[in-house]
């Protein structure tokens, strides 16, 4: 089992205007204090994320539950948003057979079907209501804060279904949410419905190994003891203050010496893997939510993640990459053993387009086109590393997902930036509030109404 990365075509060695042996032998010192600050915060309590994937008594909340839960739906539906949302999104794209929902109960082994509702779009959830059969659906409400308006809303629409449908509706819920803070303990108490914790210190985004991601994940039959355990590895193999040997500080250190001494300001996220691509919008949000901030001094910090998917984007934005502004690194995610390959055929031995083809499998093709976008981006002093990984199962998803955590989180200490807050995205909220009539929200609105309204000047 190996997770391993090159990052050779980061270095000037490899790439012109890439980082220097001499920036990086310097930046051993600032790895080592962002290391230690961030070992304080997790020793202290502060923050959590690293502590859960060892946490027996919290995987066994989502264990007792998913086998008390067996045999008794065919279709589970997370509601939630954000970092409530998006590791179980991954993991379902990653670990689940592609096409799952499509599958038949045979071919699921009896497990159910796995939606996630991370959205407030009407057209999709009543789409979704009109299929689904009530009384064989478990609906698990997923907020930290238990009160974020759009995963409120969700609960309430669905709950009222049941009642419409003369069904008690306690039974086809969970909640996963703060043990003591929020809206939804309250409620789980009032309703009598099941509610899982997430741990006070992790947050959203850092919290897919917590019931959040386990729990549906568990239901629908991924092996969450070795997700957890390939995260435990990674957190072993990052306990190292030697720059040179820790993975997560690897990868923050290049990241960060490439923005602020490189101008390299776009961090581009590209698995070569169908099962990877989701795995790429949950690295955006917690690259984009933990390290786009305003610092004290009043400076702005913060890389722009990007999704990209290979090879598929080989035919869009890697033009974009390859000659457009020299702003960005690329991580390639690249898979030795694939679960499945398919070889290309000898037919059209005289037709030069195709005939060089046999032989060869897709396998390979993939591989052979990272490779070659690897190195066609450093020809062109563009910077990028590659993350291999032996296959894409839980262990190594696991580890991977804890490798970009450690990462986000050192990035925080070395921008110096809490990688754990987002206060940027508050006064969008207390806006919305405001429009909404939530109590508590008068200077909101007082805010609101000072703000320009549209002028037809500017309208067409
Ligand atoms: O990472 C975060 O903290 C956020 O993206 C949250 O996950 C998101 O806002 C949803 O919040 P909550 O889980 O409190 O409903």
């Amino acid at each position: 089992m190996t997770l391993t990365i090159d990052y050779t075509n980061m270095m000037a060695t490899a790439v012109t205007g890439g980082i220097s042996e001499s920036e990086w032998a310097a930046s051993a010192a600032a790895f080592e204090a962002a290391h230690a600050r961030f070992r304080e915060l997790a020793a202290s309590g502060v923050v959590g994320f690293v502590d859960v994937v060892t946490d027996e008594k919290l995987l066994a909340q989502s264990l007792a539950f998913a086998e008390s839960a067996q045999e008794k739906f065919d279709d589970v539906v997370v509601l939630g948003i954000g970092g409530s949302a998006l590791g179980t999104i991954a993991l379902r794209t990653a670990l689940l057979k592609p096409g799952w929902n499509a599958l038949g109960a045979a071919e699921r082994g009896g497990r159910p079907r796995l939606h996630v509702l991370d959205n407030v779009d009407p057209v999709t959830i009543a789409a979704l209501l009109d299929r689904l059969d009530l009384a064989r659906t478990l609906w698990i409400v997923i907020s930290k804060s238990g009160g974020t308006a759009e995963t409120m809303s969700q609960f309430l629409i669905v709950h009222a279904r049941y009642g419409a449908a003369g069904l008690a509706p306690a039974g086809n819920f969970a909640f996963v949410t703060d043990p003591e803070q929020g809206a939804l303990r309250p409620l789980a108490r009032t309703l009598g419905v099941r509610a899982l914790d997430i741990p006070p210190n992790v947050g959203g985004r850092f919290s897919v190994m917590t019931p959040v991601g386990i729990l549906p994940a568990a239901l629908a039959g991924i092996d969450v003891r070795a997700l957890l355990a390939g995260a435990a590895d990674m957190a072993r193999r990052c306990e190292t203050t030697d720059l040179r040997r820790n993975p997560a500080g690897v990868y923050a250190v290049l990241q960060w010496l490439s923005d602020t001494a490189h101008g390299k300001t776009i961090n581009v996220f590209m698995p070569y893997s169908d099962q990877l691509r989701d795995l790429a919008d949950w690295f955006v949000q917690l690259w984009a939510e933990s390290l786009g901030k305003a610092r004290r001094d009043g400076s702005f910090v913060g890389q722009t993640p990007l999704a990209a998917l290979g090879a598929t984007d080989q035919h869009s934005q890697v033009q974009l990459f390859m000659e457009g502004p020299a702003n960005k690194t690329v991580t390639f995610v690249g898979v030795r053993d694939r679960d499945a390959d398919l070889a290309m055929p000898g037919a059209f031995p005289d037709v030069t387009g195709v005939a060089y083809l046999a032989g060869h499998s897709l396998a390979e093709l993939m591989g052979v086109e990272l490779r070659a976008t690897a190195g066609a981006l450093a020809r062109r002093g563009r910077p990028n590393l590659t993350i291999e990984l032996e296959r894409v199962d839980a262990w190594h998803l696991g580890g991977l997902m804890l490798l970009l955590e450690l990462a986000t989180a050192y990035g925080g200490q070395l921008y110096g930036v809490d990688a754990f807050d987002q206060p940027g995205v508050e006064l969008g909220k207390q806006f919305a509030y405001a429009m909404l009539g939530r109590p508590g929200s008068e200077a909101a609105i007082k805010e609101w109404k000072t703000l320009p309204k549209p002028d037809e000047r500017w309208q067409v």
